[in-house]
């Protein structure tokens, strides 16, 4: 599909500013189709934005908590309402299926919804003190400016969960959203405006490394949060700390789900069709590595491949079309060069692994599936991104709960079983921030805690009643009457 070229402008202090077209986002189904131009940014309008964050942090801070409740919620409101017309910008933009696009918005509207309510709950507790006739309490309060870096595969619900629980606890923000995926962030932004949020509180940068970099490193900025690529994160990770800031970093996965010889067997295949591939794989949660016992690992690996045999590529907005591209030449590459990999690596491919030529120029490749590989081949270690599972086959539960928490990762990890048994035992043991029951890896509720551990996450967890952790500070308060 092909539409208008929209033209984008950075959200600095309430004023849309900015020129040129250093940024394009082109439509991974058509990449004829120019989806939107965007300033790029050597760091000036990122300073510029720092500064109009910190001028609105103290009246937005001071204000009643019933303020900032009404911006989010109605910013919820408005994005549930267009989340159509969002869902298909975001489906063009990024690649992701029509359905998957407007399912991503809804989320993100349920997420300003949530937070609505979250900001009337910024609470602390009253303790008795050791010394008599005085008293201890603690309170919650924000810290200042946060700057959000979000990457292309949610482009809009990782923006609405790291800016929504910001803002309800009194922070402010600016926004640097993947220069993939500018339209939906700006879309965002907009109606954030709208919703009512006041000049400067909530700013909109669009940019790359200089951007990003003057971001993490301006003493301004109280925290960053980060998601995105582990080369990345651990680069920004070492300028905020240098400075001392608050930092947090979601950074990706490996992420195993473990079928046992007892699972409802066709459960088991959706659980894992669906956690590889749906939205091309590009999710840091997807099932990228798929653990099957021997007992059932023929009979698995044959229905698993006829399904993603099946699976319709094509353009992101047409109704038949299961996966859509990935979202980009560079995922294209990455994920072709991991097939070679594997090839080289002795892993047989089952299905899948080709690039396709449509009858648009997108960034098309059929879903593949690699079997009989091995947990130590680089297909099973590091994370490809993109539409790749690889199948290994263990003898027995230990074996596979073995082969689950082997490698740096550890962000996702699922089961499927009819054993309480094994179900509540890997649930206890997988070293995994986020852990499923016959369920896909991927596909996370937006009002629960989410992060990982080990190589996946570092800082506090993003999320839910959790993410009052990451967005205030606490004081202790004595008092004696
Ligand atoms: C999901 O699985 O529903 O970038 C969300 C990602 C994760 C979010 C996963 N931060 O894929």
């Amino acid at each position: 599909m092909s539409g208008e070229t929209l033209t984008l402008k950075h959200l600095i202090g309430g004023e849309w500013v900015g020129a040129g077209a250093g940024i394009e986002s082109l439509n991974p189904s058509d990449a004829r189709d120019v989806v939107a131009r965007a300033p790029g940014d050597d760091g000036t309008a990122m300073r510029a934005a720092i500064a109009a964050a910190a001028d609105a942090f103290p009246s937005w801070s001071e204000a009643s908590p019933e303020l900032r409740s009404d911006v989010l919620d109605r910013a919820g409101t408005l994005i549930l309402e267009r989340r159509n017309q969002l869902g298909r910008l975001l489906a063009r933009e990024e690649g992701k299926t029509l359905p998957e696009g407007i399912g991503e918005v809804t989320r993100a509207g349920r997420i300003f919804k949530f937070f609505g309510g979250e900001a009337l709950r910024r609470t602390g507790v009253t303790v008795d003190s050791t010394r008599p006739g005085v008293e201890c309490a603690t309170y919650r309060q924000p810290l200042g400016v946060f700057g959000l870096i979000s990457p292309w595969n949610f482009p809009i619900a990782i923006p609405a969960w790291k800016s929504a629980p910001a803002l309800a606890f009194g922070n402010t923000v600016v926004l640097k959203p993947a220069s993939l995926t500018p339209a939906i962030a700006a879309a965002m932004a907009e109606i954030v405006q709208e919703a009512g949020a006041p000049k400067g509180v909530f700013n909109l940068v669009f940019g790359g490394a200089a951007a990003g970099t003057t971001l993490v490193k301006d003493p301004r900025v109280a925290g960053i949060s980060f998601t995105g690529s582990q080369s990345v994160g651990m680069g920004i990770g070492k300028f905020a700390m240098e400075r001392q800031a608050r930092i947090q970093m979601e950074m990706g996965g490996k992420n195993p789900l473990v079928v046992l010889d007892d699972a409802d067997f066709d459960r088991a295949v959706m659980c894992a069709l669906d956690g590889a591939f749906f939205a091309s794989g590009q999710r840091c949660t997807a099932s990228s590595r798929i653990v099957v016992t021997a007992g059932i690992y023929e009979r698995f690996v044959a229905a698993l491949t006829a399904k993603v045999a099946g699976l319709v590529v094509g353009d992101a907005l047409d109704a038949a079309t299961k996966i859509g591209p990935v979202a980009s030449q560079a995922q294209l590459d990455t994920v072709l060069s991991y097939i070679d990999i594997a090839a080289k690596e002795g892993a047989r491919r089952a299905a899948g692994g080709e690039r396709l030529k449509l009858e648009k120029p997108g960034y098309y490749v059929s879903p593949a599936l690699l079997v009989d590989t091995k947990q130590d081949m680089r297909v099973n270690c590091e994370e490809i991104f993109g539409p790749v599972a690889s199948v290994v086959r263990v003898k027995d539960y230990e074996e596979a709960l073995a082969v689950a928490n082997a490698g740096e990762f550890g962000l996702s990890a699922g089961i499927c079983t009819a054993s309480l048994k094994h179900a509540h035992h890997f649930t206890r043991h997988v070293r995994a921030g986020v852990t499923m029951v016959n369920l896909p890896t991927a596909g996370i509720d937006y009002h629960v805690p989410f992060g990982g551990t080990r190589k996946s996450s570092y800082g506090a967890r993003e999320q839910g009643a959790a993410a009052v952790e990451f967005y205030t500070q606490m004081k202790t308060a004595y008092t004696s009457a």
